[in-house]
């Protein structure tokens, strides 16, 4: 299994374009901090790739990586498709700059397809451009993907926090999810969860199986966004779990075998900084952040 990391950064990136934070700032300063919005992209075994999410950044990221662009045929693309772990903008704004292509396939949990045909109204705006293809990301046992070889993907839900978009939505356990990528030719198995409200069991099986382990960095601690003043609400509150401190995660994968990384760090979070002292920090407990152009191969 191939998963090219195409961007490490939460909704608005690194700089956030209305931002003059220490984070933003910092990357004005020093491009190689700049981070593109959270995705990965998984290679199948006839060389077609899935996106996990679709970022607003989403034609920069196909164009920074040669395994992605399109050829020999003159509107042949080798992305197969579009896996979303929720409805968030940032996870889904870039559905919109794929309208070229002939055809999408999307896999989404039910209500985040409701989110994106209801609310949004993807089908019906995109629909005179493209054809969207839905398929159920199977969230209860079952595995999807594409047929023959290849990684098959399921979802673990890790939180019930609805888009603010579709704040009066029915609830549902699987608004937010995390990925499981399951490899039955080597017995491999990856976990991609950028938003985590809850470390359940089932998370925690997952990832307790998983060879690499990549989930929520959003928030260094738990009052970062209040102190930060970016919003009212604790990191927690705003359905993503610390790194550090009680409930934070880093503890929870420093226990795990799996080789472990952090994404979607909010331009607030520390770690943005190469020099901050956090760094240190993870590396004694063994746990990594993932960076813009990193490739892991199991
Ligand atoms: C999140 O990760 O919590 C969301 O992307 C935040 C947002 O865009 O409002
Ligand atoms: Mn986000
Ligand atoms: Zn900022």
């Amino acid at each position: 299994m191939l998963l090219q990391v195409l961007g490490t950064a939460a909704g608005g990136g690194i700089p956030q374009w209305n931002c003059a934070c220490p984070g933003c700032s910092g990357a004005r300063v020093h491009p190689e901090r700049r981070r593109r919005h959270a995705s990965l992209a998984v290679r199948t075994d006839e060389g077609r790739w899935y996106l996990v999410n679709a970022t607003p950044d989403i034609g920069d990221q196909i164009e920074a990586h040669p395994a992605l662009h399109p050829g020999p045929g003159a509107r042949q693309t080798p992305i197969a498709g579009v896996v979303l772990t929720d409805a968030e903008l940032d996870h889904t704004l870039g559905l919109a700059r794929l309208r070229e292509a002939d055809g999408l396939e999307i896999l989404a949990t039910a209500p985040v397809r409701r989110a994106l045909t209801d609310r949004l109204r993807l089908d019906a705006v995109l629909g005179p451009y493209t054809t969207l293809t839905w398929r159920d990301l199977p969230c209860h046992g079952g595995t999807s993907g594409p047929a023959g070889r290849g990684p098959r993907i399921s979802a673990v839900p890790v939180s019930a926090k609805r888009p603010r978009y579709a704040a009066d939505a029915p609830e549902d356990d699987a608004w937010v999810v995390a990925l499981r990528l399951y490899e039955p030719a080597t017995g491999k198995s990856a976990v991609y969860a950028p938003a985590v409200a809850v470390w359940s069991d089932a998370l925690h099986q997952a990832a307790a199986e998983a060879d690499c382990v990549i989930v929520d960095g959003t928030f260094w601690d738990d009052d970062e966004p209040r102190r930060t003043g970016i919003s009212s609400r604790t990191a927690t509150g705003m359905g993503h779990l610390p790194i550090d401190g009680p409930g934070g995660t880093a503890g929870i994968l420093a226990s795990l075998s799996a080789r472990c990384f952090y994404t979607h760090l909010n331009n607030t979070n520390p770690l943005v900084d190469p020099a901050a002292a956090q760094h240190k920090q993870l590396a004694r407990l063994g746990v990594e952040v993932a960076d813009d152009e990193m490739v892991i191969e199991l």
